[in-house]
């Protein structure tokens, strides 16, 4: 995969969708930091009405738009809606931020290299539902985050960014989950400005491993 947002970059924010189905925590960092920054959070989308994700968005005068599964008949018919409605916002980076829908190939297709999910585990382990449980459940001593762009896999994307925190003794997933919500919260945003700034190139040496150019950022953010 080729990443060129420098070269398609029009405009110093880059227009963004923030897909949600919860508490929306991560929507939240997104909000405080890059968004009017680096980013404009131009659409919160749900799965799923009435979470406190989308009180976020209101709160902050961001457009939302609700994508029920049962409204659709399959979902593919779901993926088209939500990415006609991403495409009319203008966005040009879809976030994934506690999203709890698989996206399909003709989803991904529309926004080729331009979908990223924040994932709480230190991938490739642990994907899918359930990683903290099930992490403490294989007796892992170290945790974490990371934040990846999406592929037509589960989890299996490359990575961007990676953190991991020891907790040796933890036995409650509420317990971890608090401690990987702050890493989370740095990341996501971070990742969000790299993808700005046209810092991110995937090495041509090995298309998965993505390298910054530090000098990028620093040209962007000063
Ligand atoms: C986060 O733990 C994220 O890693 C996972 O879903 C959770 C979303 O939390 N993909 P929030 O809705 O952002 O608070």
């Amino acid at each position: 995969m080729g990443h060129s947002y420098r070269a398609d970059r029009v405009t110093d924010s880059l227009p963004i969708a923030v897909l949600v189905s919860g508490t929306g925590t991560n929507l939240g960092a997104l909000l405080e930091t890059v968004h009017e920054a680096q980013a404009e959070i131009v659409g919160v989308a749900s799965s799923i009405a009435g979470v406190p994700a989308l009180e976020r968005a209101d709160a902050a005068g961001v457009p939302t738009a609700v994508f029920p599964r049962g409204e659709y008949p399959d979902r593919g018919a779901r993926d088209d809606a939500l990415a006609d409605w991403i495409e009319e916002r203008g966005a040009r980076l879809v976030v994934l931020a506690g999203y709890m829908e698989l996206l399909g190939a003709p989803f991904l297709d529309r926004f080729p290299d331009a979908v990223i999910n924040v994932h709480p585990s230190l991938l490739p382990a642990f994907t899918g539902l359930n990683a903290i449980e099930q992490a403490l459940s294989y007796g892992v001593k170290v945790f974490g985050v990371t934040v990846h762009f999406v592929d037509a896999g589960v989890d299996s994307g490359c990575v961007i960014l990676q953190r991991a925190v020891e907790l040796p003794h933890a036995r409650d997933p509420q317990e971890v989950l608090a401690a990987l919500r702050p890493l989370e919260h740095a990341l996501l945003p971070q990742a969000v400005r790299l993808i700005a700034a046209g810092a991110l190139r995937a090495d041509p040496e090995n298309p998965r491993r993505q390298l910054i150019d530090r000098a990028a950022l620093a040209a962007d953010e000063g």
